[in-house]
């Protein structure tokens, strides 16, 4: 016997196994009685392929039922409540963590060199220096370093002004839509941190809001 044909008489009894076919010829032996017509019937043994992928489907229908079904604590919905409140936990911390993102109110300026100097390269980068000048000491727009403001000093109305814009036709356009609400602060910071500097040349004073106050 070669390699071939004993690979042959292993397949052909793998396949006997799972079909359990019955042997040609001898019919007779599984005949059942009736006969419709002229119509006989074997009677022939479900092929134990065929078994085995019923009992799989009842196996897996069991898992099913227990573990999805809700017969175990196992749901999707759980899951999906799970991730939610988790979710939601962690964006109220972020928020908490971060207080000045989401509420006006809670707008701090920042003073630490990192953020300033991420302020003054936006300072450039928005083109603000255009009207306001690199030092800040004003052109088109007001000088930023002394304590006379048109709409307002501190923190919170400088990011007002950033994000509202100035009076109708004077030039300050409303930011809100082009420069970020962190840009904004951290714009509005650096202005802060270059109150009392002296400018080159230095606009007059404008308005007549005086921050820091006396
Ligand atoms: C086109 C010129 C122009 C540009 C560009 C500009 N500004 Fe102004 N800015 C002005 C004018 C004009 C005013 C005065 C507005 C008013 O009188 O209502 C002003 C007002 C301000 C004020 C309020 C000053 C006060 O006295 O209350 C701040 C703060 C300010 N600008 C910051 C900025 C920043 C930051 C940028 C860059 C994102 C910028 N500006 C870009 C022209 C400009």
């Amino acid at each position: 016997m070669n390699k071939h044909s004993e690979n042959t008489s292993w397949w052909k009894r793998f396949m006997k196994s799972m079909t359990k076919a019955h042997d040609l010829g001898t019919e007779k032996d599984i005949m059942l009685d009736h006969d419709y017509d002229g119509i006989r019937e074997l009677d022939n043994v479900l092929p134990p392929w065929w078994l085995a992928g019923f009992y799989i489907t009842i196996a897996i229908s069991i898992f099913y039922i227990v573990m999805v079904l809700g017969f175990n604590k196992y749901s999707q919905y759980d899951e999906l409540n799970d991730e939610l409140t988790t979710a939601k936990a962690e964006i109220e911390a972020y928020k908490a963590a971060n207080p000045q993102l989401f509420d006006d109110a809670n707008i701090v300026a920042f003073t630490d060199a990192e953020n300033l100097a991420k302020g003054k390269a936006l300072f450039t980068a928005k083109t603000c220096v255009i009207c306001h000048i690199a030092d800040l000491g004003g052109s088109i727009g007001p000088n930023l370093t002394d304590k006379h403001w048109i709409l307002g000093g501190g923190v919170k109305n400088i990011f007002i002004t950033l994000t509202n814009g100035g009076r109708p036709g004077k030039g300050m356009i409303a930011w809100e839509s082009t420069i970020t609400r962190e840009e904004r602060i951290l714009l509005a910071s650096y202005i802060i941190s270059m109150q009392g500097t002296t400018p080159a040349a230095p606009k007059e004073a404008q308005g007549d809001i005086i921050w820091p106050e006396e």
